[in-house]
């Protein structure tokens, strides 16, 4: 099939290349001159895994193109997906964007063609959507085209896998009157497996937000869990797995630590609780997911304070910058809001994050944060270590002869995903989210504060829950 795509960011790159994969001929739109001199180039202006090998074969065959011209490309497609951001930087959706490229390209689609929503949008754009490019055809003098919705549901990563063979195809239908459109994506996804689900243009967009909602849901409830674990001196992993077999529970997703970041999670859980609340509608539990995951930022530097008394003067070292392993990617990333937070309070915060990308915008967008380019340089001299990304090298650090390097040898795991065992045998007090307070033999060291004062609430003893390294 014939396909354009505007938009060439995370979501829109990923579903040109895969289309092409899939042996569809495709255009993928994009204005920003950098962004396309860089894709002309066979260049991923990103990092995602696995793309760049997509992108090289699919350019020097011929399946894929990139160009700026968004009509002429509309024109040659059957199909025209729109993957463009519709949220601004502070929080908020932001439709003008989608507005303008669709404006830009709805013209030019032939009559017996589609265009087709990808980007996340509010509903109430949603509803919308169906008038506003009826007018943009009529405006034109043409014929109503098929306005279809296709959510994606591709994570940073491993988006390129997700994509490929994804665990289920969503169309939503905002225009189909003789279902051509539902016909013309159903031929796209003609190679997938997974079911292919046809709902209407709302269901799929709440679909769509109902599933990354769902999981904001999960990571929230597991870093509560986490805390009664810290209270009563239980082990999150251990508690998780008595749960997980049950199959109405499963295990996945339910990692505790400094919470979720990205692209998708924190502001779609925020957006979603302010929209309705504007309508009117109370959203308390998501409210509660947001606040929980705002408090693990909190208790994480307040943990760190507590742990060196005070971190005004101190120095602190943060391995990780980006909102999860095997990204670049640092938008609403908590590394990023922990150091400003630290910084705020007095500390000299320096961070490592494996993707040079990522130091280099990090620096950029938080004052005040030194970003190094080893963790060994990070940790020199350091106070305390907190651990804010879980690249796996860091689990592999040689946490021995780091101890001789810093100057505190306390780690606060925000991940939980280092191993207790290796880092009190090195010498390090180890502090994390839902597995104790760990002290290596013979070190008396007193728990969080925080932590002390709930237990002292619900009756148990202070001290309670301190490990000792080798017991
Ligand atoms: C998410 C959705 O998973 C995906 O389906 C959607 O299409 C886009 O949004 P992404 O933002 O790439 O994908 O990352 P994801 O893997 O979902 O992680 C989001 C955040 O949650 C990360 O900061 C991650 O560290 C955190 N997380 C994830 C946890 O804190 N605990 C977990 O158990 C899982």
């Amino acid at each position: 099939m014939k396909v354009s795509v505007v938009g060439q960011g995370y979501v829109g790159l990923v579903t040109a290349a895969g289309a092409a994969e899939w042996g569809h001929e495709v255009s993928g739109v994009e204005r920003l001159d950098e962004r396309l001199t860089a894709l002309l180039a066979g260049r991923v202006p990103f990092h995602e895994p696995a793309l760049g090998e997509l992108v090289e074969t699919h350019l020097a065959n011929g399946r894929l193109r990139f160009t700026a011209d968004g009509p002429s490309a509309a024109a040659r497609s059957s199909l025209t997906f729109v993957a463009v951001g519709t949220v601004n930087g502070d929080q908020h959706w932001e439709t003008n964007t989608i507005r303008a490229c669709l404006a830009e390209v709805v013209p030019h689609i032939p009559d017996d063609g589609a265009v087709v929503v990808r980007s996340t949008c509010p509903p109430d754009f949603i509803a919308e959507l169906p008038a506003f490019v009826d007018e943009l055809r009529a405006a034109a003098g043409r014929e109503p085209i098929a306005v279809m919705l296709n959510p994606e549901f591709t994570k940073e990563g491993t988006a390129v896998q997700d994509f490929l063979e994804p665990d289920r195809v969503v169309i939503g239908v905002a225009a189909d009157p003789d279902g051509r459109g539902t016909a013309l994506l159903r031929e796209f996804y003609g190679q997938v497996e997974a079911p292919v689900l046809v709902l209407s243009a709302m269901d799929a967009i709440l679909a769509k937000l109902g599933a990354n909602l769902f999981l904001a849901t999960k990571i929230s409830f597991a870093n509560e869990l986490a805390a009664l674990c810290d209270l009563y001196g239980s082990q999150i992993e251990r508690v998780i797995e008595g749960m997980a077999h049950d199959p109405r529970i499963g295990g996945s997703f339910l990692r505790a630590g400094i919470g979720f970041g990205g692209s998708c999670l924190p502001h779609q859980v925020t957006m979603t609780v302010r929209e309705a609340a504007a309508l009117g509608h109370d959203t308390p539990l998501l409210a509660a997911v947001d606040g929980i995951n705002l408090r693990q930022k909190v208790t994480f530097v307040e943990r760190i304070d507590d742990l060196v008394g005070g971190v005004a003067g101190r120095r602190v070292a943060l391995l990780g910058l980006t909102f999860k392993p095997h990204t670049d990617d640092l938008r609403a990333a908590p590394a990023l809001e922990i150091a400003s937070m630290l910084i705020e309070r007095g500390a000299t915060v320096v961070a490592f994050d494996p993707m040079e990308t990522a130091r280099r915008n990090a620096k950029a967008q938080v004052p005040g944060l030194l970003v190094v380019s080893s963790a060994l340089e990070a940790v020199t001299e350091a106070d305390v270590i907190g651990l804010t990304t879980e690249w796996p090298e860091f689990a592999t650090l040689p946490w021995a002869q780091l101890a001789g390097v810093v100057r505190g040898r306390i780690v606060v795991d925000g991940r939980n995903a280092l191993d207790p065992e290796t880092l009190v045998e090195a010498g390090f007090v180890y502090s994390s989210f839902g597995r104790g307070h760990r002290v290596p033999a013979g070190q008396e060291i007193e728990p969080a504060a925080h932590v002390a004062r709930r237990r002292e609430r619900v009756g148990i003893p202070v001290g309670a829950e301190l490990v000792v390294g080798d017991v």
